[in-house]
């Protein structure tokens, strides 16, 4: 059990220091009317947590919050950041839902010309079309020969290389991500179907959450083969792990190289043994309490933005996230990356999606990284395995 907290001005001082905007009170946690009015000048928000359900104790010690025992293996590379100059562009991007992070996928890939054309679909009448429409607008200034189109028939997904599903309810505040896979589960199947029957040769990227569950989804109804199917949050997290990381060092996150894998939710495992900050280990720049806090930054950092809007999830960071995701399959960017796919007896599992290094190519999934993990680290993706498995009834 921990200690209620007395959260005075002090901590408060010293997490606006580490750059954060939020601040967790847990239930029990005494805050002072100081820190209350030290957060509210200095611009940090005090919420309610816990802000993400906490993780089922499912063994021992090792598979509570620092999931972070990878041990290094010579086989990793980290993420290679130079844009290659044998991209490939794709034909046709075919984006299902445009909300928040299908427009914004929509705006990058268009900016990045890395397609001919972008088809944006969305039930909500009129929205696709309308965005498709400001994004063409653009094109006078940004000079982008990416033709963007949008409608709300899943036909428009017909001749895409590549379709992004981000369709489906976010998480609103106090919900976790497994909370949605009812409603979500309903717009992967008839997603499927029609991508089934139109687009049978396309990379499926899901980002619908529960991510990992939505991806398993994704795989049963459409019958593609696991290299087709891909489900993006590693490159998420990762991306806010680093951003944790860095601000806790006062470096900028291009300093820092870091991990993670897992779930995308509770058993999310961010990678400490293989994080570098300016090539160094992070005892080299960082306290533990600093490490641990950069740990739950990652697991939480969806839900903060959550708790922050109150009517939906984060947009800006999948939506670049995402796009990362489509530089490895079109061969702009190179090397292993963070990926939810189905494993195939890769680290001793079988029938589940996990987040895992992987490498990516034309044709989606080219090869799974394995990496050496201690037992504990083994126990950390199986017991992430057993919890998806569990939440699909499997
Ligand atoms: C997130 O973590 C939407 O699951 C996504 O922000």
């Amino acid at each position: 059990m921990s200690e209620n907290r007395v959260i005075g001005a002090e901590v408060i001082e010293d997490a606006r220091k580490r750059g954060r905007l939020t601040f967790e009170v847990l239930p029990g946690d005494i805050v002072t009317s100081l820190a209350s009015e030290t957060a509210a000048r200095v611009g940090i928000n005090l919420l309610n947590g816990p802000i993400e359900k906490p993780a089922p104790l499912r063994s021992d010690g090792n598979t509570s919050m620092r999931r972070s025992l990878y041990r290094r293996s010579p086989k990793w590379v980290a993420p290679a950041r130079n844009a290659s100059t044998t991209a490939r562009r794709f034909s046709k991007i075919a984006l299902v839902g445009s909300g928040g992070v299908g427009s914004n996928i929509a705006h990058l890939a268009a900016n990045a010309d890395m397609a001919d054309e972008i088809a944006l679909i969305d039930i909500a009448p009129g929205v696709a079309a309308a965005t498709a429409l400001d994004l063409n607008h653009a094109s006078g200034i940004t000079g982008t020969r990416a033709r963007v189109f949008g409608g709300e028939d899943l036909s428009l997904v017909a001749g895409a290389n590549v379709i992004v599903v981000t369709a489906g309810r976010a998480r609103l505040p106090g919900m976790s991500r497994a909370d949605l896979i009812g409603a979500n589960t309903r717009v992967i199947r008839s997603t499927a179907a029609v991508i089934r029957t139109l687009a049978p040769k396309a990379i499926v990227i899901v980002v619908t959450n529960p991510l990992d569950e939505m991806t398993v989804e994704m795989l049963r109804a459409t019958g593609l083969p696991r290299e087709q199917v891909l489900g993006m949050a590693g490159t998420l997290d990762s991306s806010r792990f680093r951003n944790a990381l860095a601000m806790a060092a006062g470096v900028t996150p291009a300093d820092v190289q870091a991990i993670t894998l897992g779930s995308h939710g509770d058993e999310m495992a961010p990678i400490t043994s293989l994080a570098r900050i300016k090539g160094r280990a992070l005892d080299a720049f960082l306290s533990q309490d600093q490490i641990d806090a950069c740990v739950k930054d990652a697991i939480t950092g969806g839900g903060q933005v959550v708790a922050l809007r109150k009517t939906g999830s984060a947009t800006i960071a999948p939506a670049h996230s995402t796009v990362e995701l489509l530089d490895y399959v079109r061969g702009a960017k190179t090397g292993p990356i963070p990926v939810s796919v189905m494993l195939d007896g890769e680290y001793g599992l079988k029938n589940v999606v996990l987040g895992v290094p992987a490498r990516l190519g034309a044709c989606g999934l080219v090869s799974i990284e394995n990496l050496r993990l201690s037992e504990a680290e083994m126990v950390a993706l199986h017991s992430a395995a057993g919890a998806i498995s569990e939440r699909l009834g499997l």
